[in-house]
This record gives structure tokens, C-alpha cells and sequence, in this order.
């Protein structure tokens, strides 16, 4: 079967979990957290090269203020609890986003957990927070705009490589499977570069119960679809070019 090497995950459905218990959403967050780590275990036991999950988008500032506040306590929460399992399974944890909107302690957990999981060789792990994919195109159009104003670029030099070096994502291969929980049909401002040819997969399942079963499920889902990548049918089968 054809594994993805990237899969990009918005994990959507904390709240309405809780809900449907009666409890608060910051209860459905927790849970969501739990299901993070089998979703890292899952896919570095599987040997996937890559998973970015979206964790806390642009937008969601917009939340009130106590959701707000009890999600950055849970971030800082699960780096101090998490970081010595990332450790052992060889995990590069990375943080994407406008970091400068978190709070100094967040960064500062941030940092040091990019830092000593710096060189690990396995599963490369992205969290996504306080991104959105129209702020990382901008910022990465703000320091091509930079470089060509210092000289350093000629706008000829402009193109896909380059514009892709300088967004967040560099250095990664495109998500190749893209997978939303809660039942929305959306992308809600991820990686909207980056998913370009990514395949999508919906379900309505809610992040707290997304298990081994269910990624397992979206893998054999992407394993299923024919990636033709602009060319025919006929082409790709062929495997030409
Ligand atoms: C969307 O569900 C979920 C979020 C905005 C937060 C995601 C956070 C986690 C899964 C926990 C922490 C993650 C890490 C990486 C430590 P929602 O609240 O929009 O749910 P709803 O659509 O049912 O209201």
C-alpha cells in the first residue's frame, strides 16, 4: 500500500464532544490532547515522514477569552508532559504560526522543545499554532519582497522553489494527505500552498475519538485515489510522463 509521506490533520470536534457529555469544552481540549498522542504514536509506528497538525488557527484568538487561555495553559501543559516520549520515539517537534502572539512562557516551551528535539531522525512533527495560511503566504512575500529590495534576489529568481523555501513548512514535501475530523467540508486557512495536490479526506468523526482505526482508514483512503498530478489517467497508470 502507498503511505503518505505528510499528512496535515485539522483536528476539529473537541468542543462538541464535550458537549454531548456535558462537559466544558476545555474537558473536549484535554481529550483532543490524549488523542494527539495516539495519532503520533500511530503514524511513527507506521513510518510516516511527516504529520502537521493544526492546533490553534489565526482565528481562533477570536474564542472567548477563558477557551482561549485554557488552551495555551494545555500547550504548555502537554510540552512538559510529552516532551520525554517525543524524545524516545525520535520525534522533531516543530511549532509553526505567529509565535509572537503566544505568551513569552509558551515561546519560551517552544524553543527549547524545537531545540532538544532538534536532531532527532523520526517522525517530523509540526503543530500549527496561531496559523493561518494566508499570514504565512504573506510573511513569506514580505521577506522575498526584502531580499529583492536588498539585492540579494532579482524577481526573475522568483518561483515556486523559492516562494515555498521561505513559508513555514520549508524543507518539508507537501502534505500529501490532507484530513479534517467533525464533519466540516473545509480548509479553514491551512497550508494553502501546501496542500495544492494534497488528497483530502473528511470524517465526521470528532478529534477526541479519532483512533489507529480511523487513520488507518484515511491511509487506505489516499492509498485508493489515482494522483495524476495534471497528467491523465492513461499517463499516470503508465507511470510516464
Ligand atoms: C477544534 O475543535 C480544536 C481546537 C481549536 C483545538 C485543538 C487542540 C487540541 C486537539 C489539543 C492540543 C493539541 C496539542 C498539539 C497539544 P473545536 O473546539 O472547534 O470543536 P467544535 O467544532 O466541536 O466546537
Amino acid at each position: 500500500m502507498t503511505l503518505p509521506q505528510h499528512i496535515a490533520i485539522v483536528m476539529d470536534g473537541n468542543g462538541r464532544w464535550a458537549e454531548a457529555r456535558g462537559e466544558s469544552r476545555t474537558v473536549g481540549h484535554r481529550a483532543g490532547v490524549d488523542a494527539v498522542r495516539t495519532c503520533v504514536r500511530a503514524c511513527a509506528a507506521r513510518n510516516i515522514g511527516a504529520l502537521t497538525l493544526f492546533a490553534f488557527s489565526s482565528e481562533n484568538w477570536r474564542r472567548p477569552e477563558v477557551e482561549v487561555a485554557a488552551l495555551m495553559s494545555l500547550f504548555v501543559e502537554a510540552l512538559d508532559r510529552e516532551l520525554e516520549e517525543l524524545q524516545r520515539n525520535r520525534v522533531r517537534l516543530r511549532f509553526i504560526g505567529n509565535r509572537q502572539t503566544l505568551a513569552v512562557r509558551l515561546q519560551q516551551r517552544i524553543a527549547a522543545a524545537e531545540a532538544a528535539t532538534a536532531d532527532n531522525d523520526g517522525l517530523k512533527l509540526q503543530v500549527a499554532v496561531g496559523y493561518g495560511g494566508r499570514w504565512d503566504l504573506i510573511e513569506a512575500a514580505r521577506r522575498i519582497a526584502a531580499r529583492c529590495a536588498s539585492g540579494a534576489l532579482r524577481t526573475e529568481e522568483i518561483d515556486e522553489a523559492s516562494f515555498a523555501a521561505e513559508l513555514q513548512l520549508a524543507g518539508l514535501p507537501d502534505p500529501d494527505l490532507f484530513v479534517r475530523t467533525g464533519g466540516e467540508h473545509r480548509i479553514s486557512n491551512f497550508l494553502l500552498w501546501n496542500i495544492a495536490y494534497a488528497e483530502l479526506h473528511f470524517t465526521d468523526r470528532l478529534w477526541p475519538d479519532f483512533g489507529e482505526p480511523d487513520l488507518d482508514a484515511a491511509i487506505a483512503d489516499f492509498a485508493g485515489r489515482e494522483r495524476r498530478f495534471g497528467r491523465t489517467g492513461a499517463q499516470t497508470r503508465k507511470g510516464g510522463a
